[in-house]
């Protein structure tokens, strides 16, 4: 499968924001907690929601998908493993610990292994998970864990991870007495985390804040919650207008989720509106370079748009310095831009880009979910044609990407 576009032609009109694909997949792992019916509203259609729920059904609960809504009844848990190709179909599944040792006791799961976007370790989710009192075996790709008798701690994050501050919120539901994440990320996806488990009946305090609590003791309501819209797919959308220029507004989305993002758009003279859920760009204009983009934890710039913002930075008037200070791998798509035309040189995590006139369509292959919706939005920005393959990288982030570019003007097909 393959996405054929042809450049050019400036985005028109109005896309809704999707829920928020890394708020959902660590809300589905939560579902395991409670032993009853987790109702979620405004679900993404994306192969990461498919992979989790797969991995629910493998651990023997009851999934049931009606347009946005998804279901999961996790009264019956029969398994606590969860196998290597079900592991391997989505990197983010490590979230699945946390919960699976919450309910079960214990854990067996295969490492998730690297990404495209370099090593991808866990030794923050471990080590923190040990010192809840799991006892945890890691040999040749399989980490077993043992936590029959938790109890909470201060737990102290050397780095604020997204992944392993979720994996302690869920894991902690089971402990003791009370655990306390001291550095912990505070991504709006933490915070959603955070509503759904006092949901149902968790005691979480402080996301949002770099310092959450968690009181142990399992109360366990059924729930029902909406899904938050993703910051990610409304920043990508943004940066595509900017670069194919056009007037284009977001609906149903958090504005101030991407303060960071709209900043750096703005300042390279997009007119940009924020009304309530709803944010509107216009780019009339060639974008002007922004100057400096470091990637951060939330709130900082955030590193799963810096390959978007990229796209649109080589056809701006100058030079944009881009530092991914989050991966140490997160430029594979700069040698495929480089084949529209970009112009674009990387040493280390420093890439700068010089914006050029015009790109030209050329063939591509997605090298990874963000990499992949940068070429959508230089192949938009482009004279010509472009084609890109690989886009099951897409599909994993983004909701049928051809139809909500096609409803505003674009000329993108799938097939
Ligand atoms: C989450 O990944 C997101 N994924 C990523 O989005 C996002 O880029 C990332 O957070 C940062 O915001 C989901 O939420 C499903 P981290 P996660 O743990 O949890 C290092 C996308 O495009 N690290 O905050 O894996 C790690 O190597 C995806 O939607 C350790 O060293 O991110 C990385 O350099 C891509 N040891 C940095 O921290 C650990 O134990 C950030 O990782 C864990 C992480």
């Amino acid at each position: 499968m393959r996405l054929k576009i042809q450049g050019g032609r400036p985005l028109e009109g109005v896309i809704r924001a999707n829920g928020a694909k890394n708020s959902v997949l660590p809300i589905l792992a939560a579902t395991l907690i409670n032993g009853g019916i987790n109702i979620l509203h405004n679900c993404p259609d994306l192969r990461d929601v498919t992979s989790a729920i797969n991995i629910l059904e493998h651990l023997g609960c009851k999934v049931t998908r009606e347009g946005k809504d998804v279901i999961v009844d996790s009264t019956v848990v029969t398994r606590w493993d969860v196998p290597d190709e079900l592991m391997r179909e989505m990197r983010s599944s490590v979230i699945f610990l946390g919960p699976i040792i919450a309910r079960c006791g214990r854990a067996l799961l295969h490492t998730p292994g690297g990404c495209e976007l370099g090593p991808r370790p866990i030794d923050l989710h471990l080590d923190a998970l040990s010192k809840l009192g799991a006892v945890i075996e890691n040999e040749g790709g399989a980490i077993s864990c043992h936590a029959e008798d938790m109890r909470g701690r201060d737990i102290i994050l050397a780095f604020p991870s997204v992944g392993a501050t979720e994996n302690i919120m869920l894991a902690a539901t089971a402990c003791r007495g009370a655990t306390r994440i001291i550095n912990a990320a505070r991504e709006p996806e933490i915070e959603d985390l955070q509503q759904f488990l006092r949901k149902t009946g968790a005691a979480v305090y402080g996301a949002g804040s770099g310092e959450i609590t968690i009181m142990g003791g399992r109360t366990s309501f059924d729930t029902e919650h909406r899904v938050m819209p993703d910051r990610i797919e409304t920043a990508t959308y943004l940066c595509a207008a900017a670069a194919a220029g056009g007037d284009l507004t977001v609906k149903e989305c958090e504005p101030e989720h991407i303060g960071t993002v709209i900043e750096k758009l703005s300042d390279g003279g997009a007119d940009i509106s924020v009304s309530g859920r709803t944010v509107r760009i216009k780019a009339r204009q060639r974008l002007r370079a922004m100057p400096f983009v470091r990637t951060m934890p939330y709130p900082g710039f955030p590193t799963d748009s810096q390959a978007q913002l990229m796209a649109a930075a080589c056809v701006a008037d100058g030079a944009t310095v881009f530092h991914e200070s989050i991966f140490e791998n997160r430029y594979r798509h700069v040698s495929e831009l480089e084949r529209m035309g970009a112009k674009i040189k990387v040493s280390g995590r420093v890439a700068v880009v010089e914006g050029v006139s015009r790109l030209h369509g050329a063939g591509m292959m997605a090298t990874d979910l963000r990499g992949g919706a940068a070429m959508v939005i230089a192949a938009l920005a482009a004279e010509g044609e472009s084609t890109i393959g690989e886009i099951h990288h897409i599909d994993r982030g983004y909701e049928k990407i051809e139809d909500a570019l096609t409803s505003v003007g674009a000329m993108v097909t799938r097939e």
